[in-house]
Formats: structure tokens, sequence, C-alpha cells
């Protein structure tokens, strides 16, 4: 079974990074291989993960997909488009990426979009887990008709408008045409003296499993601002650690369903 995790936030809350850290931290446990889906239109997993971003799902959409003398509908173009998907894929050790790109405008051509969508969804399940990084609308997810998602956690700092954006998104992950096992809120960036019991409070009424909280790490503010990948950082940092004990829980299903 193909463990599905989504995760989804505002711009800046650090949805990437703790992707970054989570693919490190599953397949230090021997989850592998892992698929990495960047959905957020603000693509930055590739740089995160240390990898080439490669072609995006959008550019193959945007070229209207089938490359010169392919056919143009049936069983061909089924096979040209997972030609395609295969070859946008960045293959890493024990994790690929696929990044989406722009999202679909007016110019979308959605045969070819459905096809890719529909490969996406048959491609994750050569994987042990598919992890997915989502901004905040979770348009992506709105758009997919098969698969089913294990986990969907929204990330959020302890602030009000952060605590705000996460009800919104384990609501609106409530009207999603797809089964979402457990929503999960992951609290990011703490600092050692904890939380003010006002966010405590809030935190709680947003009916959502609460996975370990990540705190906030010097280590990793560095590594933004100069651009390095989670596989520079050391193994013992604060986040790293906490993000381990997070990838536990979501390789067990230890938790309770929400
Ligand atoms: N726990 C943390 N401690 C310190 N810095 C963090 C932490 N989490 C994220 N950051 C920093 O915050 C910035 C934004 O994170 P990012 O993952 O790109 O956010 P998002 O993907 O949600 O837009 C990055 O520079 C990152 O290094
Ligand atoms: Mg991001």
């Amino acid at each position: 079974m193909t463990l599905s995790i989504a995760v989804a936030g505002k711009g800046g809350i650090g949805k990437t990074t703790l992707i970054g850290l989570l693919v490190r931290a599953l397949r230090g446990r021997g989850v592998r291989p892992i698929l990495a889906v960047d959905a957020d239109p603000n693509a930055n997993l590739a740089e995160t993960l240390g990898v080439d971003e490669g072609r995006t799902l959008a550019d193959i959409r945007e070229e209207g997909s089938a490359p010169e003398g392919s056919p143009s509908s049936g069983i061909g173009r089924v096979r040209a488009v997972e030609d395609e998907l295969q070859r946008a894929i960045s293959e890493a050790e024990g994790f690929d990426l696929v990044t989406m790109g722009r999202p679909e405008g007016p110019r979308c051509y959605c045969a070819v979009n459905n096809l890719l969508r529909k490969s996406l969804d048959e491609l994750a399940w050569n994987y042990a887990a598919v992890v997915i990084d989502n901004e905040a609308g979770l348009e992506h997810l709105s758009r997919r008709t098969t698969n089913d998602i294990d986990y969907l956690i929204a990330v959020l700092n302890p602030t009000r408008p952060s605590l705000r954006a996460a009800r919104r998104i384990v609501d609106l992950s409530r009207e999603l045409p797809v089964r979402i096992g457990c929503r999960a809120v992951l609290l990011n960036r703490v600092e050692p003296q904890g939380l003010p019991v006002e966010v405590e409070r809030d935190l709680e009424a947003l009916d959502a499993y609460r996975l370990p909280d990540v705190p906030e790490d010097p280590d990793l503010l560095r590594a933004g601002a100069v651009g390095r990948d989670v596989f520079t950082l050391p193994a013992t940092g604060p986040a790293l650690s906490a993000i381990d004990q997070v990838a536990e829980i979501l390789a067990t299903h230890t938790e309770p369903v929400h």
C-alpha cells in the first residue's frame, strides 16, 4: 500500500522545508522509494531536496503534450502522455520528484491535463510513499478523482492568521472529492518557551490530530537563507529530530482517525 501524505498551508509557513525533512526521515526509516510532488505554484521543493526541477507538468500541458508525430487520440495518446510524465521525473537516491508548475489557466488543454492527472495517480502506486506539497487552496487535491489521502497535514505557526488559515484548510478538506484518512495539524517554528494558552485552546478547537511540534531551528534558517538542501543538515538537529517522530507516526499509522 502506498502511504499518501498531503501537506498544505500559507506561503512561508515551512511546508516545503518540512516535506524535505519528511522525505529524508521516511527514507531513513526504509520507506522507499518516495514520490515527492510539488503542487505549489510557488514551487521550490526541487531546491529543498537538492535535485533538478526538470520539466514541469505545466510545460507538458502548455505544449499540448504529444511530441511531433505522435497520435492525437486513443491509446497512443495515453502512452505519449505517460512517456512525457516519465521524462518529467527527477530521480534521486530513494526518492523521485515531479513538479506540477503553473496552475491551469484559461489556455488549459483539458484532455492532456486529465491524462496527466490520471497517469500521475497511477504512477503513485509504484512508490512506498507519496508526499504532496500543496498551496493553501488545495487546488491540486480538489481535481483528483482516484487516490485516497492517508494524511492531510495543515502546517501552521503559532499565530492567529496562521491558525485561521489552518482552520480553512481543515474545513476545505472536508469538501474534497477524495477520502482523507486523518486530518492533522503540525505546528512549525515553536519557540522553547512553548505556546500561549490561547493558541493551545484554538488548536484543540480545530478538531484535527496534532502531530509533534517542530521547533525553531537555526540550521534550517541558515540553510533556507543560502539555498542549501535538507540533506546537508546535521542528523541530530532539533527540527529533523521532531520530524523523525512525525515520520514514525505516519509510517506506522499510530494516530486516531480524524
Ligand atoms: N522550523 C524552522 N526553523 C527555522 N527556519 C524555518 C523552519 N521552518 C521553515 N523555516 C524557514 O522558513 C522559510 C520558508 O520556508 P518554506 O518551507 O519555503 O515555506 P513554504 O513552503 O510554506 O512557503 C525557509 O527559509 C525555511 O528555511
Ligand atoms: Mg514552498
